[in-house]
């Protein structure tokens, strides 16, 4: 019988940041944290994404790089701030390949999960995300191949189906393989965020199942911490995952209540200067967070930022960012410093 550390990550009662492509990298993951967040997913990243990285430890920024091999980008970066609390999600549709990827990061994070929810076409036609629910075989393989060769928990998170036995069905086969829990976003894969979410067939899937079901979905009612517990009663659940809110506005994870807008970003901001985030992907999450205040004339200058401290200017960040910058150059990390064309 595999032992796991005592260490080893519980997914009971918590409040989960939940796997948001180009916006769960290390700043807001750390953000979220720092708010009140339990545990953070990284986005969905490929399993042939870190099959073609190298791993540095980067010591001027004190964190754990895997660098793409082609380009040099970060494909995935972690610090020691989040360790024992983050989950890296992967996009496979083969055993052997995440299996691969496991192991090479294993000793970097606390948990994998298995992306078997997605709905986009790019998933759907790689044999990934939704595609696996309705291959639950290759499904139970992977995680099971997983569970068996890893020394850290394996979660999977899924969409639901239009049918409640088929969706009990598979989740039944799914906990079958060792997986520590499983996060499951009320809707089919059909369905899309204005439709509701089935909150009644997440409450079913916690009554069936032993392990921690994180109920998810539930953004379109959750506009804070209270609606957050609330959420998670109405499912039944002891955790619950939140995406599009804590997209916004992250700081929904706090007991104590919302921060204002500006006040995350320059939280935020402060996060992206000191692991030297890419502008571009700096320049895409603060763009959800301000929404419709982009048509603003402070978010028409912000639209026209080309760098980190050109962005960092407008919230009055922009010493600081330079500081640091000059700092880092000087001690050799040379990052992406302009938004590529
Ligand atoms: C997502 N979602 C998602 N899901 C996933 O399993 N892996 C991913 O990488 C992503 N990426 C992603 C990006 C963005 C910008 C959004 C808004 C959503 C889906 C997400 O995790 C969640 O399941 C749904 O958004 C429903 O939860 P909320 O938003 O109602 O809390």
């Amino acid at each position: 019988m595999k032992k796991y550390s005592e260490m080893s990550l519980s997914f009971e009662n918590k409040f989960i940041l939940a796997p948001m492509v180009r916006v769960g990298t290390l700043p807001m993951r750390l953000l979220a944290l720092e708010y009140g967040a339990d545990i953070v997913y990284s986005e969905e990243l490929i399993d042939w994404k870190f099959l073609k990285s190298v791993r540095r430890e980067n010591d001027v920024l004190g964190t754990v790089d895997y660098l793409d091999l082609t380009d040099g980008t970060v494909v995935f970066r972690t610090c020691p701030r989040e360790k024992g609390k983050v989950v890296v999600q992967l996009g496979t549709s083969d055993p052997e390949r995440a299996l691969k990827v496991a192991k090479l990061i294993e000793n970097d994070v606390s948990g994998i999960d298995i992306n078997m929810g997605c709905p986009k076409e790019f998933s759907l036609k790689g044999g990934m995300g939704a595609a696996l629910m309705s291959q639950p075989e290759k499904a139970k393989k992977i995680l099971l191949t997983l569970v068996k060769n890893i020394n850290i928990p394996v979660t999977c998170k899924i969409r639901v189906f239009e049918n409640i036995d088929d969706t009990l069905n598979l989740v039944r086969e799914l906990e079958t393989t060792g997986i520590k829990a499983i996060a499951v976003h009320g809707r089919t894969k059909a369905e899309r965020p204005q439709h509701l979410n089935r909150n009644e067939t997440i409450r079913k899937i916690s009554e069936t199942l032993k392990i921690p079901v994180i109920a998810n979905g539930g953004s379109r009612e959750i506009e804070n911490y209270r609606d957050m517990v609330k959420f998670r009663e109405q499912c039944g659940c002891s955790s619950v995952m939140v995406a599009r809110t804590a997209q916004y506005n992250c700081s929904v994870f706090r007991e104590e209540g919302m921060k204002s807008m500006d006040n995350v970003i320059i939280e935020y901001l402060k996060k992206c200067i000191e692991y030297d985030n890419s502008p571009s992907n700096t320049k895409y999450c603060v763009q959800n967070m301000l929404k419709e205040l982009q048509e603003t004339p402070r978010g028409k200058r912000f639209l026209e930022c080309q760098t980190l401290e050109q962005i960092c200017n407008i919230w009055g960040l922009s010493d600081y960012c330079r500081q640091k910058q000059l700092e880092y150059q000087s001690r050799g990390n040379i990052g992406r410093r302009e938004i590529m064309p």
